[in-house]
């Protein structure tokens, strides 16, 4: 099973009509647009990316979807954007994906970075409710991957430290590659 799979099958298990929800990694809207079925017309679903390419194919699919009338899309750096969101949103959102590198077929030397990754983490972790839910996914085979996995992982055991449920995932996979990995984080 892909971690996306995975992902999907935690948004649907966690997300009813009307709850709020935050992509920060939008990319090609995969992510955001099962949020905005899920929370449906009485949600609200805020997509972030720093590509301007990628929240034009985010809005298509969500237009494809019929679900583009609940999502607020927003074309911004993740860590200014949610610190942002925190004065209004404190609390209220239920679940926060991040897929974190760069966009499969576009520009790779746009990629997320380990220091707005984690001041994007802090304030999801301020901006989700009680028992919502973290979805990060980091890619460790492209340069740069490793060390912010790495960092992730420390921010993992720091919340874990505080009474957050975390548990991981990581695909099989053969040959020398090394696998993605899935934290799924849950607030205190
Ligand atoms: C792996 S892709 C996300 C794929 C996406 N989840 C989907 O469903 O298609 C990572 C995305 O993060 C974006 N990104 C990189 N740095 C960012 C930052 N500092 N703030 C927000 N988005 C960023 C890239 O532009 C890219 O679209």
């Amino acid at each position: 099973m892909q971690l996306t799979d995975i992902v999907h099958d935690y948004l649907s298990a966690l997300l009813k009509p009307g709850d709020h929800a935050l992509d920060a990694t939008a990319g090609n809207g995969y992510d955001s647009t099962v949020m905005a079925t899920l929370v449906g017309a009485e949600g609200h679903v805020i997509a972030i990316d720093i590509q301007a390419s990628a929240i034009d194919a985010t809005r298509a699919r969500l237009e494809a979807a019929g679900c583009v009338a609940q999502t607020e899309l927003l074309v911004a750096d993740h860590a200014q954007a949610l610190c942002s969101l925190c004065t209004n949103y404190a609390q209220t959102m239920s679940a926060a994906t991040f897929n974190l590198g760069y966009l499969p077929g576009s520009d790779k030397s746009i990629q997320t970075e380990p220091e707005s990754t984690l001041a994007a983490l802090r304030a999801a972790s301020e901006l989700l409710k009680s028992n919502g839910l973290l979805l990060v996914t980091a890619y460790r085979g492209h340069d740069g991957g490793q060390a912010e996995a790495n960092q992730v992982a420390n921010w993992m055991q720091a919340v874990q430290e505080r009474g957050w449920t975390v548990e991981s995932h990581e695909p099989i996979v053969t040959g020398s590659r090394v696998p993605p990995i899935l934290w799924v984080a849950r607030k205190i």
